[in-house]
């Protein structure tokens, strides 16, 4: 099998264009064999708490986009996190993943007081946030008080992709700022990007593969784009489990040790979406912990799943479908095992 690592852009856009060749079964044994070399067969699970459905910006893809009139806007109150987290607890999650659209709302303060309190409650558990693009010294800030870990897609590490997937306001220079900024701080940082995203081509996929390796992330989310029918892009075609498989697996060849999330969006595609990315190479899954109420509101993509379950019946659930697929749930912290090791060597 050939080394994904030392191709240059135009072979790892071949590769791709051809759904890894003659060396598809080979690339999954060996995206199978490194994960377990790495991660045995434990699959790491986070509580996900959509926390604001609010956002400033206007991807074109998303579904809570700021001109989406149809989106119900909800914002939890930190009282209603605080208990989202008890009850993850109670359920085995030790990582709570604060996710939320860019809601102003959410001052710097406001989210210190937040991950603070939530780490004070449970201090055996990490908090992850995921709210998008802030300055330097707001990722200081919430570092300083507590939150360890930092979810925020690429999106595509195309320029010119990324001006069409989003208005002229955002830019990818301070998306990568952002994503520098916060490995320099001392998190474990989680870029990522969409699987078959309007117009995205072979080239712009090799053009993420080669980014990654340069930003070395802890983790990378990946899944599907699937199209939400009141935004800009609601009659464009969906992207395949087939290619989010193959971009998984060389995903585990490129960052052997990455955490790869089984993501909802696969999940969404195929009902056994999350159990094929697990075994092309993905080792984390993060059931939905929100609210019932809320979770239809968080609408990024149309016929999202899990909208209508408890917390518990997604827990189980996905420790049911870890299990079938041959693998193990694991409730630990779960931390990258690298970043570990350096924080334990500075008693962090
Ligand atoms: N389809 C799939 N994924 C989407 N996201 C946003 N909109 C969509 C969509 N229509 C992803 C983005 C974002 C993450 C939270 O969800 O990559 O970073
Ligand atoms: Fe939510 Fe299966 S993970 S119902």
């Amino acid at each position: 099998m050939r080394d994904l690592a030392r191709m240059t852009r135009a072979e790892l856009a071949e590769f791709i264009r051809d759904g890894g060749g003659a060396d598809y079964a080979e690339l999954m044994r060996e995206a199978d064999r490194l994960r377990h070399l790495s991660y045995d067969n434990e699959v790491y699970t986070r509580g996900l708490i959509e926390f604001t459905n609010f956002c400033k910006n206007d991807c074109l893809y998303c579904g809570i986009r700021r001109s989406n009139p149809y989106a119900e806007r909800y914002r939890l109150t930190q009282r209603q996190i605080l208990e989202c987290c008890s009850l993850g607890w109670e359920l085995g999650y030790r990582t709570f993943v604060l996710q939320g659209g860019e809601d102003p709302y959410f001052t710097d303060e406001r989210i210190e007081r937040i991950v603070y309190s939530i780490r004070s409650t449970h201090p055996d558990c990490a908090v992850t946030l995921s709210i998008g693009e802030r300055s330097r010294e707001s990722y200081q800030r919430f570092y300083n008080a507590g939150a360890q870990r930092y979810l925020l897609r690429h999106e595509t590490a195309n320029d010119e992709h990324y001006h069409k997937l989003h208005p002229a306001a955002m830019s990818p220079e301070n998306r990568k700022r952002c994503l520098w900024d916060l490995r320099d701080i001392g998190y474990q940082v989680g870029a990522g990007f969409m699987v078959g995203s309007p117009f995205q081509t072979p080239e712009y996929l090799a053009d993420d593969l080669l980014f990654l390796q340069e930003l070395q992330p802890h983790m990378v989310g990946i899944g599907p784009f699937i199209p939400q029918k009141d935004t800009p892009f609601g009659t464009f075609p969906s992207g395949t489990v087939e290619q989010t498989l193959l971009l998984l697996a060389m995903l585990r060849m490129l960052l052997p040790t990455a955490l790869l999330p089984a993501t909802t969006a696969v999940g969404t595609l195929d009902p056994l979406g999350r159990e094929k990315a697990l075994k092309a190479g993905a080792n984390v899954v993060m059931p939905n912990l929100s609210p019932t109420d809320v979770r239809k509101k968080y609408l990024l993509y149309d016929n999202k799943i899990c909208t209508g379950d408890e917390a518990a019946e997604c827990r189980f659930c996905i420790q049911g479908r870890v299990e079938r697929a041959g693998f193990r749930l694991t409730v630990s912290r779960g931390d990258h095992k690298e970043w570990r090791m350096q924080h334990d060597a500075i008693g962090s």
